[in-house]
């Protein structure tokens, strides 16, 4: 694994070259938005707020690699990432979901981010604890066994002792235990269960905020009950672990720790950003589109939003816009908004070659995938390479003809050239099956002839 901090362009342009075909351009801008990021963190500090992130706009038709850039590179950076469609959103004031919630959407991501590593952090102790609990309710510890007095008052009560010969005991059991001698055991467990009522919000604002208040409302309201329920001794270590793992972690430095890193090296990933560009001005739905621009502009500038972790700034978010700007085009976009993503990259239509490289190269390329798929059967697949060329002109082909749909027609070639086998391959069990250029052609020919059916099914 290479460190994340010291990632430079050249070693991210190579992670992703491991998933991701081509695309040259959309690998480096990102790599060196993202390097830049790690520079801005070295900068001394007075510069450091002055220095405003590149946000990109990846510009391409479908099926080319977009998202898949996207999501990889939120694979590849430990940041908190979140990818969203703008199509999705309407503009404040009318039902739907309002730019902001995708802050908070990121916040309660990277608090979930941090507050993993902090239970990895804290596992081990609370493994141990949640042993110790487990022998307790095991082996309870005997109370205080001094002579109750003949009358008057009773006794104080007294911390619960082991007894002399019980130590030995419970190392008996926690052998036992740790044997997995005990899995089989059921123990009674006090498991505390928070009752919340179900109640039906309706309102045309800011929804979720509803929701979050009214679960921390009455989630004080109505104090965690606790419930006996007879579980496994495995299932009750586990929940004792996490009972014990959460008493462990420290909840406000979690949260100061997730906004500063979504403020710090948050990216978000505005897919369909073309959706939102209209070419008309002035009517119906682009009324609303324009809305959502000027909607995200301060969000993309640098604001400050309210999120139930508290005050989020997003000046340094990075964001990375997508579209295929089929009908609109960036210019289409308002202009300050324009303004707000000054780097543009396009990613090219593919063609025969990439396909071929995408067919075989990429670590979960298609055809890898298939083999597994079929070696789950005990049949071993093997593609001529005559095969995987024919499967990719056929794809082309298609391509032209019909829509361009990009590397997704590769799986719809597959699929339809591998149905018989998938069929069948139970049946055939411990053989291998070679696809050669003569099989596709022959499961795939007559169909890519009559446009009509390829319509349908490729
Ligand atoms: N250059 C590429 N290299 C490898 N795989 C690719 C490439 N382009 C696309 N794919 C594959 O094709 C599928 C669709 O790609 P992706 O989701 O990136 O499309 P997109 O460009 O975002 O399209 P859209 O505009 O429709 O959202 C994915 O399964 C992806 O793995
Ligand atoms: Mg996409």
């Amino acid at each position: 694994m290479i460190d994340i901090e010291t990632l430079t362009p050249r070693q991210v342009v190579a992670e992703l070259d491991k998933y991701v075909v081509g695309q040259a351009e959309a690998k480096r801008a990102v790599a060196i938005a993202l390097r830049n990021r790690w520079r801005r963190q070295q900068v001394p500090e007075e510069l450091r707020d002055e220095i405003a992130p590149k946000n990109i706009i990846m510009i391409g038709p479908t099926g080319v690699g977009k998202t898949e850039i996207a999501r990889r590179l939120a694979k590849l950076t430990q940041s908190p990432f979140l990818k969203i469609e703008a199509s999705k959103f309407t503009e404040v004031g009318y039902v739907g979901r309002d730019v902001e919630s995708m802050i908070r959407d990121l916040t309660e991501l990277a608090v979930n981010m941090v507050k993993a590593e902090e239970r990895e952090k804290v596992k081990v102790k609370a493994a141990e604890i949640a042993e110790e609990k487990l022998l307790d309710i095991l082996l309870p510890p005997v109370r205080g066994t001094a002579p109750a007095p003949l009358s008057g008052t009773l006794p104080p009560e007294q911390p619960p002792q082991p007894s002399a010969e019980r130590p030995e005991t419970r190392e008996k059991l926690r052998k036992l235990l740790r044997e997995g001698k005990l899995n089989d055991r059921y123990v009674d467990l006090e498991v505390s269960q928070r009752a919340v009522p179900v109640v039906e919000v309706f309102s045309a604002a800011g929804l979720e905020d509803m929701d979050i208040n009214l679960r921390e409302m009455f989630g004080n309201l109505f104090p965690a009950k606790t419930k006996k329920r007879k579980v496994k001794v495995p299932e009750a270590l586990e929940i004792l672990a996490q009972e014990e793992s959460q008493r462990l972690i420290d909840m406000d430095a979690v949260t100061e720790q997730a906004r500063k890193r979504v403020e710090q090296t948050g990216i978000i990933f505005l897919d369909e950003i073309d959706k939102i560009a209209s070419h008309e001005h002035g009517h119906g739905p682009d009324v609303s589109r324009l809305g959502v621009q000027r909607d995200l502009l301060p969000v993309v500038e640098g604001t400050t939003v309210n999120t139930k972790y508290g005050m989020v700034k997003t000046d340094h978010i990075l964001f990375i816009a997508s579209g295929a700007f089929h009908m609109a085009k960036p210019s289409d976009l308002i202009p300050e908004m324009q303004g707000r993503f000054p780097i543009r990259v396009e990613l090219k239509a593919l063609g025969k070659h990439d396909f071929i490289r995408i067919l075989t190269e990429p670590q979960n390329a298609l055809v890898t995938q298939y083999q597994a798929l079929m070696a789950t059967e005990k049949v071993e697949l093997i593609f001529a390479s005559e095969a995987i060329e024919e499967i990719a002109s056929i794809a082309t082909v298609v391509n032209e003809r019909m829509e361009n749909i990009g590397a997704r027609r590769l799986h719809t070639v597959m699929e339809k050239l591998l149905d018989e086998i998938s069929f069948n391959a139970p049946e055939m069990t411990n053989m291998s099956f070679t696809i050669t250029a003569g099989y596709v052609r022959d499961r795939l020919s007559e169909i890519v002839k009559d446009e009509d059916l390829s319509r349908f099914i490729l």
